[in-house]
């Protein structure tokens, strides 16, 4: 039997609905933020992904040559993509822009639960802005739409500026190794590195900088930053509004555009893979042929919230079945689609099952069961069964469906 593709997975309906329940509140959360959704396709030139990372990334990526022989990816992430969109759509739109996205993404990792090759991500991208407010409206609205989806995490919040400031006698090659290391938390691999540059002296005052806990430790280390009042105005705003947060000067973010302020959130309740939402301030558009624009945004990692989230109950729904006899077919389905027109979630029988078959059929779903046989054709009337109290009784269509309308869901 054909299998599904290594590090996809497949969802039935009840995952589904959850998947969607979660889906839709984050969106309502990123709309009142004033959040657009935007789009942009599945695969891209490879070059734009290529442009900042360098070749070494098509290691990570689906990288395929088209008919034509244009090299393209399938998208790893959603951020270049969207100031590649920028570029080409909406430069002279006034700034800011705020955009959202729902969408997929490929890597190719080696799977576990939580790393999969396709993933989803949730993600926002506000480009054109450049002060402490807009770092800081990146940060609540990350921390409001984890909130919303009901998963219990913790927000770190660092800046590349520190790390940068011990680092500032390597070229940016270097820096971004280094960096890499700190990243992965591979301080052993980040000592051998060091010393082989010639820069062990780095070591202690970088492992030290992992430990600091406030913006003051921090300077102790690294002496102020050109950035120290904006880190300070940023961090004052989120605590200003209550957002509950650990300063992580550690955080160097695996991708290589960010500029300045990085964050992260991590699920409270998952192992290795807990890493639920990633994101920072960064300039990309530069690289592809644009004038630079400010940017900040994050995404968060859908499939690992809901496995942080575990199996719920879904929305309760309303469920009528329509069972009737052969008499009663055209009276059935007319009957049907009335209650579907209220937004009642309706099936009919077309299995040709007997009537006491289709009401044991139905009653696995649904709360209601209409029966339509000979004698409700000829009055034009349904009799409206009750499945859990059992009683029923013989009214006309718009009656029958009010009373299902009004009885309130149930599960
Ligand atoms: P990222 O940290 O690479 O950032 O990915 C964001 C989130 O996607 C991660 O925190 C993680 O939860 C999830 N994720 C990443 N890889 C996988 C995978 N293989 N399977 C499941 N989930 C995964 C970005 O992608 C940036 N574009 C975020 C951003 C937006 N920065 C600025 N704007």
């Amino acid at each position: 039997m054909i299998q599904k593709p290594r590090g996809t997975r497949d969802f039935l309906p009840d995952e589904m609905e959850q998947r969607r329940a979660i889906e839709r509140r984050m969106r309502e959360i990123a709309r009142r933020w004033g959040y657009r959704e935007v789009c942009t396709p599945e695969f891209e030139e490879l070059e734009l992904f290529t442009a900042r990372s360098g070749e070494g990334i098509i290691e990570e990526m689906y990288v395929f040559e088209d008919k034509g022989g244009r090299m393209m990816a399938l998208r790893p992430e959603i951020t270049a993509a969207v100031q590649r969109m920028y570029l080409n759509e909406a430069r002279v739109t006034p700034k800011p822009l705020r955009w959202c996205y729902f969408a997929d993404c490929f890597r190719y990792e080696r799977p576990q639960k939580g790393r999969y090759r396709q993933f989803w991500q949730f993600g926002v991208e506000l480009i054109g802005a450049d002060t402490p407010a807009a770092d800081a409206e990146v940060i609540m609205l990350a921390h409001d739409l984890l909130l919303s989806s009901g998963v219990s995490f913790s927000l770190h919040i660092g800046h590349l500026g520190f790390m940068k400031a011990l680092l500032s006698g390597m070229d940016s090659k270097e820096q971004r190794i280094v960096m890499r290391y700190l990243d992965k938390k591979d301080h052993e691999g980040l000592k051998v590195h060091l010393g082989r540059s010639g820069r062990s002296d780095l070591f202690t005052s970088l492992t030290a900088l992992l430990e600091c806990k406030s913006v003051n430790e921090v300077t102790e280390i690294t002496g102020k930053i050109p950035e120290h009042v904006r880190i300070e105005e940023t961090l004052g705003l989120l605590e200003e509004m209550g957002i509950p947060y650990t300063l992580d000067p550690g955080i160097a973010r695996g991708l290589d555009y960010y500029t300045g302020i990085v964050f992260e959130a991590f699920a409270n309740n998952l192992g290795a893979e807990n890493q639920i939402l990633g994101g920072g301030a960064y300039r990309l558009a530069h690289l592809f042929g644009g004038d630079d624009v400010p940017s900040s945004g994050f995404a968060i990692g859908f499939d690992r919230v809901m496995v942080s989230l575990g199996d719920f109950a879904g929305e309760p729904e309303r469920v009528v079945g329509i069972v009737y006899t052969p008499e009663g077919k055209n009276h059935a389905f007319r009957v049907a689609r009335a209650f579907r027109e209220a937004g009642l979630r309706t099936e009919a029988d077309i299995m040709g099952r007997n009537i006491g078959a289709q009401i044991t059929h139905a009653s696995k779903s649904a709360q209601f069961v209409v029966i339509i046989g000979k004698r409700e054709q000829e009055s034009g009337k349904v009799t409206l069964k009750d499945l859990n109290t059992g009683e029923q009784h013989e009214l006309d269509i718009s009656s029958a469906v009010r009373e299902v309308v009004t009885s309130g869901p149930r599960g």
